[in-house]
C-alpha cells in the first residue's frame, strides 16, 4: 500500500518513514525543504535498505497539491507533518502559521474527499489542552483558548478535520496529540536537526554538552511541582513514529469507532526540567552548565498523558525510557558535530 508522509524529512515524519518502510508500506514523500535537507533520505536508506520515493513540493501551491493526487491516484492513506512549528515565530508571523499550517491541510483533505476509501492521520499536539485542570490528560479533557498562532492552528486543523469527516463517511482521519517527542533512531542515521537556536529542552541541553551553548537557561523553578521546574512527558519519537503505523493500520483495517478519532500520545509518566537534566548527566557522563532563570511566557505548570485510550484502543505502548531517549539524543548530537 502506498503511503503519502507530508513533511517526511522532518524530524518527526523521517522516523515515521522508517517504520512504515520497516512494515513494508511504500512511501512516497513531499517536503519543501524548509526545516529539512535531501540528506536526510541516505539516513533512511542506511537503516532500512530502502529508498522511498521523494518529491520536492510546496503544499501551499495548490495546483501541485492537485497535480501531485492526479498523478499518485494510488495514494489513498496519507500522513500529515508538513507545518511550521516554532511558537515564538508564530506570534511574529502569524499569517505565515494559519496559511502553511491550514492551507495545506485544505488542499489535502480537498483531495482525499473524493476518493472512495481514505486515511488521513494528523499531527497534533498536547498543545491543545494547554493547562489541564487534571492530570494525567485524558482526550476527553476540554481544549483550552490557544496561547499562540501555532497552537491555534493545531486545534482549528483537528475542527476542519473533524467538520469534513462529518460528511464525508469515505474518508477515516485520527489526530495523534503528541507530548513532547525527543532522541534519535538508535543508529544514529537521523534525528533532529533544529535551525538556529534551539527553542526544546533536549536539544538546548545536547548543544550546550556538546559546547555549541554556553549554558542553559532553566525556565522558572518557582513552579508548583515537587523541585519547582516544570513537568512534560518526554516520548522517544521511535515510540511516536511507531503510534503512527499503528493508527494507520487501525484505519487501513477498519477498526475505528468513528471516521474522526483522537488519541494522546505520551508515556503518561512526568518529569521535571531538572529530572531531565540529572538524567541527561547520568546517562552522557558530562555536567551539564545550567542555570536558573525568570519562567518563559506561555509556559504551562504540567502536562502528560493519560496513555489509557493509546493503549488499548490502537494497541501501542511506549517503550523506550526517559535514559534511553535522552542517550540517543546524545548520540545523535555527537555524531553530526563529529
Ligand atoms: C513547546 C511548545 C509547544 C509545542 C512543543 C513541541 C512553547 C511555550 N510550547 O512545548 O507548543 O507543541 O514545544 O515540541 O514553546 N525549558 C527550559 N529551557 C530551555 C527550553 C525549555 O527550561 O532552554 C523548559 C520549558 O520551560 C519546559 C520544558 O523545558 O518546562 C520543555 O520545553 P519545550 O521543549 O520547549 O517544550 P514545551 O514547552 O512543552
Amino acid at each position: 500500500m502506498k503511503i503519502l508522509v507530508t513533511g517526511g524529512l522532518g524530524y518527526i515524519g523521517s522516523h515515521v518513514v522508517v517504520e512504515l518502510l520497516n512494515e513494508n508500506f511504500e512511501v512516497v514523500i513531499l517536503d519543501n525543504l524548509s526545516n529539512s535537507s535531501e540528506n536526510v533520505l541516505d539516513g533512511i536508506t542506511a537503516i532500512t535498505h530502502k529508498k522511498p520515493e521523494f518529491i520536492k513540493l510546496d503544499l501551499r501551491e495548490k495546483s501541485a497539491v492537485q497535480d501531485f493526487f492526479k498523478k499518485y491516484s494510488d495514494v489513498s492513506g496519507v500522513i500529515h507533518f508538513a507545518a511550521s512549528k516554532a511558537v515564538g515565530e508564530s506570534v511574529e508571523l502569524p499569517l505565515l502559521y494559519y496559511e502553511n499550517n491550514l492551507n495545506t491541510l485544505i488542499y489535502l483533505l480537498s483531495q482525499l474527499k473524493d476518493k472512495n476509501n481514505a486515511q488521513f492521520i494528523f499531527s497534533s499536539s498536547c498543545t491543545v489542552y494547554g493547562q489541564a485542570d487534571e492530570l494525567p490528560i485524558t482526550e476527553s479533557a476540554p481544549t483550552k483558548p490557544a496561547e499562540s498562532p501555532y497552537g491555534n492552528t493545531k486545534q482549528i486543523g483537528e475542527e476542519i478535520i473533524k467538520d469534513i469527516c462529518k460528511v464525508t463517511p469515505n474518508l477515516n482521519a485520527i489526530a495523534l496529540r503528541y507530548f513532547n517527542p525527543i532522541g534519535a533512531h538508535e543508529s544514529a542515521e537521523i534525528g533532529e536537526l533544529p535551525l538556529g537556536v534551539p527553542q526544546n529542552l533536549v536539544p538546548y541541553i545536547t548543544q550546550t554538552a556538546i559546547g555549541m551553548r554556553e549554558e542553559l537557561s532553566v525556565f522558572g523553578d518557582d513552579y508548583p511541582t515537587e523541585d519547582g521546574t516544570c513537568i512534560r512527558d518526554y516520548i522517544h519519537v521511535v515510540d511516536l513514529a511507531k503510534a503512527h503505523v499503528a493508527a494507520l493500520k487501525r484505519l487501513v483495517n477498519a477498526k475505528n469507532k468513528d471516521n474522526f478519532e483522537v488519541f494522546n500520545i505520551g508515556t503518561g509518566k512526568g518529569s521535571s526540567v531538572l529530572e531531565v537534566i540529572t538524567a541527561f548527566e547520568k546517562v552522557s557522563n558530562t555536567k551539564l552548565n545550567y542555570k536558573i532563570v525568570d519562567r518563559r511566557e506561555g509556559d504551562i505548570t504540567a502536562a502528560y498523558a493519560d496513555t489509557h485510550k493509546a493503549n488499548t484502543e490502537l494497541g501501542w505502548k511506549s517503550i523506550y525510557s526517559l535514559e534511553k531517549a535522552l542517550l540517543s539524543s546524545w548520540k545523535w548530537e555527537q555524531k553530526i558535530r563529529s
